[in-house]
């Protein structure tokens, strides 16, 4: 059957939606009480206490920058032990969180996914708030917390209850298909939510011809062309992803023979028509991990290529990337601070939660389905 896209609506200006402020506190106040509860100054001790994290991330942090970590990791692993925290990491997340504090690290969906059957009381989402509010959402009764609340999103950004509104108005019947990168404001407008993993699952589960899909335009064009179904969309984009271009990507392959070109959805279709494959942030590093090339270019966020470098020594990776500075807000110090501190919680609106809930379930819900259909279970 012929693919069928549309142009999508003349849209306004994306709005930067109010975010949580940090704590209004003051930050050498801040570090002074840290370093009276917590001995933070690099040391010997340190170093030899955290020796065997340092093992795995020593071909992406010099020791001279572990020194400086070192102290944070040693208080971070004692201090979330002891409040019985869980730390999730999505996969932009730098070497020394991915590798030396988080209990969990993976894409959106796997996170999504954890924070749901996890048992611990305290969950510390070291990723971005749409993150951290999922984390709520699925977990009401967890305290949810997130080391800088001012960690946005461009796409969550760029869409407001309201816009869905008028998209369910310009296609009357259409289901909206919403990716997780939204406040639960907007989750809850919609029917179902996706992520960049299983996106094309998602809008196919649906029984309607015509599938609106928001915020991010360059994921829905990608996965237009993977279904048939109509798909139309919100004209957001990622503020990383968008700046990749199809002629950087021929540029690399020129100067690095052989090289491979990996994706994320959120680049424009053209760049994805470079590539030798695409797929959300664990399903580029599973890619890297099976298929093993001499050389890679991630096109993405620049914290992948190092987290998956320290387990693949035999892999050159060729890094153009982007950096996000939303991801970057996540340090060890805020990460302890948050810890120490309980700042800053993560709440969500009861009104909004349960219909935000029923949009994330039911994309777990095929997600699983699918999986399930796919391991034969
Ligand atoms: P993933 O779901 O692929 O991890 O993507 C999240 C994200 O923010 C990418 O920019
Ligand atoms: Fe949002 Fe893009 Fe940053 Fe991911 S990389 S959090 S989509 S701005």
């Amino acid at each position: 059957m012929a693919l069928v896209t549309e142009k999508p609506p003349v849209l306004a200006a994306p709005r930067r939606a109010p975010l949580l402020m940090n704590a209004t506190r003051d930050l050498a106040e801040a570090r002074a009480e840290l370093a009276e509860v917590y001995d933070l100054a690099p040391s010997m001790k340190a170093a030899q206490e955290t020796a065997e994290i340092y093992e795995r991330v020593k071909s992406v942090i010099p020791q001279v920058d572990w020194a400086h970590h070192a102290p944070y990791v040693r208080a971070i692993n004692k201090i979330k032990r002891e409040k019985q925290a869980v730390i999730l990491a999505h996969n932009y997340m730098t070497p020394e969180i991915f590798h030396g504090i988080s209990d969990f690290s993976g894409d959106s969906l796997q996170l999504a996914v954890e924070a749901a059957k996890t048992d611990a009381p305290v969950i510390v989402q070291c990723g971005v708030h749409f993150m951290a509010e999922t984390a709520k959402i699925l977990s009401p009764e967890k305290t949810v917390l997130i080391p800088d609340s001012r960690a946005g999103c461009s796409l969550s950004e760029g869409i407001t209850p309201a816009d869905i509104e008028k998209m369910r108005a310009d296609y009357p019947g259409a289901p909206v298909v919403t990716y997780v990168n939204t406040s639960a404001a907007v989750k809850a407008a919609s029917d179902i939510c996706c992520t960049s993993s299983n996106a094309k699952d998602i809008v196919e589960s649906l029984d309607a011809e015509t599938v609106i899909m928001t915020p991010d335009g360059y994921l829905a064009r990608n996965i237009a062309k993977t279904t048939n179904k109509r798909i139309v969309w919100w004209e957001g984009a990622c503020m990383v992803h968008e700046r990749f271009t199809a002629e950087e990507i021929r540029a690399y392959r020129e100067a690095n023979e052989g090289v491979k070109v990996i994706a994320h959805p959120e680049c424009p279709p053209e760049v994805l028509d470079e590539s030798d494959f695409w797929g959300s942030t664990s399903g580029m590093i599973n890619w890297v991990r099976k298929n093993r090339p001499e050389k890679v270019v991630m096109v993405t966020e620049c914290s992948m290529s190092d987290n998956i470098a320290t387990e693949l020594p035999d892999v050159e990776f060729v890094r153009p990337c982007n950096l996000c500075p939303h991801m970057k807000r996540i340090t060890l110090e805020n990460i302890l601070w948050c810890l120490h501190s309980g700042e800053e919680e993560v709440t969500v609106d009861p009104e909004i939660i349960e219909p935000a809930r029923l949009a994330v379930e039911r994309m777990i819900e095929v997600s699983q389905r699918k999986l399930g259909a796919v391991s034969g279970d």
